[in-house]
């Protein structure tokens, strides 16, 4: 798929304030740092679509960008940056979970996990949070060019291994990288099919 139009539309801090489009969302969530913001905007195609930041918790809102005026790519904040107040923390926390469920336009989530971290609980807790919560999602494995082939399918297979003691199936895995372009193909041609396949039904 093309990318021929990006505009951003609009922060919102709660679902309730989100924009009413009835367009189809795609939204990126994950810790902190993980490269969501990143990766939005190298699926985008704009360098600074998205605000990212080397510190942690850069985004605090949600964030809609409307892509070829037919769909949309949302920003969410990260969860469990452990350097700031506990207040904070839940309060993201709430504001993404509550997006995740009341948003009925959400097509499908991906969720970011640096590949070079071995699986984290907050991740994996997340991860069943959205299990039980029927949240279509998919993995994204971010900052691929960091690692070696090598250390990078290790770092693949252990995680597999541990989802594997979660799930029976695992979902859709995406191994992408915002500076090498690694995975751009694959997402946007996924989100692709989603949105022709929806139009078909
Ligand atoms: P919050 O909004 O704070 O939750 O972070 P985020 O998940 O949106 O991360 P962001 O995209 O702001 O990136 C965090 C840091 O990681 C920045 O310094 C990015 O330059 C860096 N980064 C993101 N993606 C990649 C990648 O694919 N490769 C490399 N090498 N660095 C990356
Ligand atoms: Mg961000």
């Amino acid at each position: 798929m093309k990318i021929t139009k990006t505009q951003f539309l609009k922060s919102s801090r709660t679902v309730e304030t989100c924009p009413v489009t009835g367009k189809p969302e795609f939204a990126f969530v994950g810790r902190s740092n993980a490269g969501k913001s990143s990766l939005l905007n190298m699926l985008a195609g704009k360098r600074k679509l998205a605000k990212t930041s080397s510190t942690p918790g850069k985004t605090k809102l949600i964030n809609h960008f409307l892509i070829n005026e037919e769909w949309y790519l949302v920003d969410l904040p990260g969860y469990g940056y452990a350097r700031t107040s506990k207040k904070l923390q839940k309060e993201l926390l709430a504001i993404i979970q509550d997006y995740l469920v009341n948003r009925q336009n959400l097509w499908c989530l991906f969720e970011l996990i640096d590949c070079r971290h071995k699986p984290q609980q907050n991740d994996m807790l997340f991860l069943r949070w959205l299990g039980m919560n029927h949240i279509p999602f998919a993995i994204c494995f971010t900052k691929s060019d960091k690692l070696s082939s090598q250390k990078l399918s290790a770092s693949l297979d252990y995680y597999r291994a541990e989802l594997l003691k979660d799930w029976e199936i695992l979902p859709e895995i995406f191994i992408t990288s915002s500076v090498s372009r690694t995975g751009r193909d694959e997402l946007l041609s996924f989100i692709e099919n989603m949105l022709k396949q929806n139009t078909l039904n």
